[in-house]
């Protein structure tokens, strides 16, 4: 399969268009407009005095515009998505659909409970499905992503040793050296002083670094599992009951939650916080931090910290209820992102408890058959060997191609671009040099898997006929290489089209 993206001269909507020129006719506030509700008007203090700065287009220049702007995109839509850790799963269209319905979207957070018990009887069934799936006593659906979900994690972590007058003690904070960034930082920010703990050479934690390293000021340990290089790990019942001797809490970093659904759970294996990345696991959008969602779930000592307001069953109807004198409070809005956790439950009713054990096995076959597909190519070196069964996802290193031929996995990410795959997470975890972390999920079907495994033959074959190629890439792209530090720091990111505008 060819492969070249379209690549279109596109100006920003903010130039195109004349001034007049419309869409659609809309009613202006002053006028009254006649809804479900009956009629309303917009109150004369908030009503706008003088027009808004907006484009000025008609309908069919801002559907050619968006139009082309997707075709010099990539999404999950249009084929492998193989990013490690920050995975996109295939999305079903069902899913979007009933999250649009008028009966979900036209809902506000302010209205009374009682003419909303649908969603709020959706959102309490999500949470106990989510509580049973991960063996937790208690699920809250507040924070809006992963990182969020550990930083309300440690801060319970927190509340928990104060209600027990030991957060004076309790400082420390032990985190792994694969673990995810978002960790340490978390852990930082909730007030922890964060002790790395280092993976022993099997690629699992070091037992006898973390016995050195626990002790009575251990407030908690926060373990990634299965880990980022794919691993389930070990001794995992000697790693909890290690920090439970000392008075610490166990948080499970569950973003990678997705291989062992249905398999085992982190309340079984003795964990007191763990939370869920929806995005990677229930098969809903992620993106640039957001819109996402990262419930956490919490074993009974710890339900007393969640935060309000809780959804509770009174036995005849659902209310509200902010009785939690213990609570940290609120760590975002109202319940969560509604619009995001509909779509995991209707994903979870769509699948059952049988096809969620069945995504949880293709994905982690999917993962074992590209590792053992790749590592018998040349240039791709397997850290800690491919005898170990990976879980969601297995990390390759390219270190011996940088040295002999000076290309580095940045360099390969860049040229599977060409060949229409999304790149894989590179240099991540650290501890593995020129790393390329792959997680194919259960969404690709085996040609799929067997193309990008192509692509990644007639790159190695590449890196020897002609290496400068794969160190220029892109080439198909609508956009080529940029400038990877430009691009991400503060002075020269152009996030905006104000920014763009006043900086040139
Ligand atoms: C292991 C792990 N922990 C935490 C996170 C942070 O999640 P989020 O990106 O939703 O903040 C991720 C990212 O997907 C992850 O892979």
């Amino acid at each position: 399969m060819g492969f070249r993206q379209s690549s279109w001269v596109e100006p920003c909507i903010f130039e195109l268009g004349y001034r007049g020129r419309k869409g659609h006719t809309l009613p202006t506030a002053e006028k009254s407009i006649t809804t479900e509700f009956g009629e309303l008007k917009a109150p004369r203090k908030i009503q706008r005095k003088s027009p808004l700065a907006l484009p000025e287009l008609s309908e069919v220049e801002v559907v050619r515009h968006f139009t082309r702007l997707s075709q010099m995109n990539y999404s999950v839509d249009l084929g492998l998505y193989p990013l490690g850790s920050c995975t996109m799963k295939y999305n079903p269209k069902i899913n979007d659909k009933l999250a649009n319905a008028p009966s979900l979207t036209r809902l506000h957070p302010y209205q009374n409970g009682e003419t909303v018990q649908g969603i709020l009887e959706i959102l309490h069934t999500l949470g106990k499905w989510l509580a049973e799936i991960t063996g937790m006593f208690e699920v809250s659906l507040q924070p809006a992503a992963g990182a969020q979900g550990e930083f309300l994690g440690a801060l319970i972590m927190r509340a928990h040793h104060k209600f027990n007058g030991k957060h004076n003690d309790k400082k420390e904070l032990l985190i792994p050296d694969s673990a995810h960034g978002t960790n340490p930082a978390s852990g930082t920010m909730a007030g922890f002083k964060v002790l790395i703990v280092p993976s022993g050479s099997n690629g699992s934690i070091n037992i006898e670094a973390l016995k050195t390293v626990t002790s009575k000021r251990t407030a908690g340990l926060m373990l990634t599992n299965p880990n980022t290089l794919g691993f389930f790990e070990e001794n995992i019942r000697e790693i909890t009951e290690l920090i439970h001797e000392v008075d610490g809490l166990v948080y499970y970093d569950g973003a990678n939650l997705n291989p062992i659904l249905g398999k085992t759970r982190p309340g079984d294996m003795g964990f007191d916080v763990v939370h869920i990345n929806i995005h990677k696991t229930f098969s809903t959008p992620h993106g640039g931090g957001g819109p996402g969602a990262g419930p956490i779930g919490v074993s009974e000592r710890l339900e007393k910290f969640l935060p309000v307001p809780r959804i509770v069953y009174d036995g005849k109807q659902y209310v509200l209820s902010d009785q939690k004198p213990h609570s940290i409070g609120k760590i975002r809005s109202f319940y969560g992102n509604v619009a995001v956790l509909v779509r995991a439950y209707c994903y979870l009713l769509s699948l059952g408890a049988e096809g969620l054990i069945a995504a949880a096995e293709v994905s982690t076959l999917n993962a074992n058959y590209l590792l053992k597909k790749l590592s018998e190519l040349k240039w791709f070196d397997v850290p800690f060997g491919s005898e170990r069964l990976r879980k969601h996802e297995c990390v390759l290193s390219v270190k011996s191609l940088f040295r002999e031929k000076g290309i580095r996995a940045l360099d390969v990410s860049k040229r599977l671009l060409d060949e229409g795959i999304h790149a894989p997470t590179v240099y991540f975890p650290t501890i593995i040099e020129e790393a390329l972390m792959i997680e194919p999920t259960e969404s690709f079907e085996k040609e799929e898997l067997d193309r990008f495994v192509d692509a990644m033959r007639r790159i190695a074959e590449e890196a020897e006929s002609n290496p400068d190629k794969i160190r220029r890439a892109p080439h198909n792209t609508s956009i080529g290489r940029i400038d990877e530090a430009k691009a991400s720091h503060p002075l020269t990111l152009v996030p905006s089209w104000r920014v763009f505008k006043s900086r040139s």
